[in-house]
This record gives structure tokens, C-alpha cells and sequence, in this order.
């Protein structure tokens, strides 16, 4: 791993019924994985629309995951069959807008795999570490801020 200054922000989308448990098992486990990661509970992976993640990376964040059942696992049947065809297609976006693909993770997790789910989020960090920050999509609201005074 590189060592820098750099902290990354990693937001990961975790599906209720299996990889937010499997987050879970880990922490109970007593199973380390970095702390820059903050973990955002969804019912089923399908829920996480494609402009969750773009905006994560306009706000800030360096790394977004996506974590859901198996396929075959869905606790709605074909939830993540979706997830997965939709994150093909955002890959392929980040690619057209010049953000690395690297910088989003889809991973299937089951309630059974803290080990799994430690590790990959370790892994996923260390990825981003060596990308570093992402300024791609940075809010121009935000860093305009201060200079909209004199426009209205
Ligand atoms: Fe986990 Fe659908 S409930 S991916």
C-alpha cells in the first residue's frame, strides 16, 4: 500500500439481507477492515439507482461499492440480476465521463462471508489509495459556494 497523506471517502451500498449482514458478522467477528468506509443499508441491492453512485462521486466520495446477495440469493428473486446489468452499464458510463471504472466495486457478499467482506473492502481501499483522490466530478455547487453572491 502507498503511504500518503490520502484518506479516502468509500461509500458501500450493502443489501439488508445478506451483505449487511455479512458487514455485521464481520464487526462481530472482531475482523478489521478500513474505517474509511461508511456503509449505507439498502432493502435489495436493485435499489441503488446508477445516480446514487454518480452523485456519491460528486460529492465527494473516492470509491463507491456495491455489495448484494449471490445471484440466485436475491430476497427478491431476480433484484440483483438487475444490479448487475445496471453496473455493467455504469461502468461503461464512467468510462465515457473519464472516471476510473476501478472506482466502483459491484461484489457479491452473503450473510455467511464477514471474511469476505473484510477483505474485499481492505482490497478496495488499498485500489483506491493508489488511484487517489477523485476530483473528476467534484460539486460545482459546493466549491462555487462563495462566488454565486454577485451572479443573482
Ligand atoms: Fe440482497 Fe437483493 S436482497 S441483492
Amino acid at each position: 500500500m502507498q503511504i500518503t497523506d490520502f484518506n479516502p471517502n468509500i461509500v458501500a451500498f450493502c443489501c439488508n439481507w445478506c451483505s449487511y449482514a455479512g458487514a455485521d458478522l464481520a464487526g462481530t467477528s472482531r475482523l478489521q477492515y478500513p474505517v474509511q468506509v461508511r456503509i449505507i443499508k439498502v432493502p435489495c441491492s436493485c435499489r441503488v439507482d446508477p445516480l446514487f453512485i454518480l452523485r456519491a462521486f460528486q460529492r465527494g466520495a473516492d470509491g463507491v461499492a456495491v455489495c448484494g446477495c449471490h445471484p440466485g440469493d436475491c430476497h427478491y428473486a431476480t433484484g440483483n440480476y438487475y444490479t448487475r446489468r445496471r453496473m455493467a452499464l455504469l461502468h461503461n458510463m464512467l468510462d465515457f465521463m473519464g472516471i476510473e471504472r476501478d472506482r466502483m466495486l459491484l461484489q457479491w457478499v452473503s450473510a455467511a462471508e464477514g471474511a469476505k467482506f473484510a477483505k474485499t473492502m481492505t482490497d478496495f481501499v488499498e485500489n483506491i489509495h493508489m488511484l487517489g483522490k477523485n476530483t473528476r466530478l467534484a460539486d460545482w455547487r459546493v466549491v462555487n459556494a462563495g462566488n454565486n453572491e454577485t451572479e443573482s
